[in-house]
């Protein structure tokens, strides 16, 4: 089996889960988007108002600018990326994911790292961060910096672009102006990944 294959499987039990009340309240579980790939991948936090309508991760304002930050170094997620949240249904008002959220959730998460391995694992806002790493600080001290992840991996804390569409100082040492930073070391790690 391919890749595919094996994701489709994973996205199937997903589909079906019903393991916490989020399940209850959902339009669409929101599996993933982009390309399956063993280079990079993207865990943001959960699907909002029209990811949960769509079935899709970051189609909302949010998404937008992702897509243009991956597309100004010459990424993208029709040839690029996997992107996939950390948990799969929409929090009610988009509020954050309870912990027993995210434990119900895990299982899908964990599944599609370990079938595809990326080399390379964005770690996209504090909710990302936090589920796989265990650090004493947050996101902002965190982003722009290499962790190892699981499978060999190399995993960056990134600022979620949400947080960059409430910041639009583009002036050096801003949050975009850092997005920037961090946007260009992914890239020349991803380029010298064979
Ligand atoms: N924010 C996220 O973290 N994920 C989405 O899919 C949309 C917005």
């Amino acid at each position: 089996m391919n890749f595919e294959e094996h994701l489709n499987k994973v996205k199937e039990k997903c589909e079906c889960c019903q393991k916490c009340p989020l399940s209850k309240t959902r339009t669409n579980v929101v599996f993933s988007d982009g390309v399956p790939n063993n280079k990079l991948v993207l865990i943001g936090e959960a699907p909002g108002y029209y990811e949960d309508k769509e079935g899709l991760p970051f189609v909302g304002r949010a998404g937008q600018l992702l897509d243009k930050i991956l597309n100004s170094v010459g990424l993208s997620r029709k040839k690029d990326i996997y992107i996939m949240n950390t948990i799969k249904c929409r929090p009610p008002e988009n509020r954050d994911p309870e912990p027993s959220e995210k434990e119900a959730c895990r299982e899908f998460l964990d599944a599609q790292l370990d079938i595809l391995r990326p080399k390379i694992i964005l770690l996209c806002g504090n909710v990302a961060l936090k589920s796989m790493l265990n650090l004493p600080y947050g996101i902002t001290k965190a982003r722009g910096n290499w962790f190892e992840g699981p499978y060999g991996s190399k995993m960056m804390p990134i600022y979620h672009p949400s947080y960059l569409l409430r910041n639009d100082s583009r002036e050096k040492g801003s949050p975009k102006w850092q997005m920037w930073q961090d946007i260009k070391e992914i890239k020349r790690v991803y380029e010298e990944i064979k």
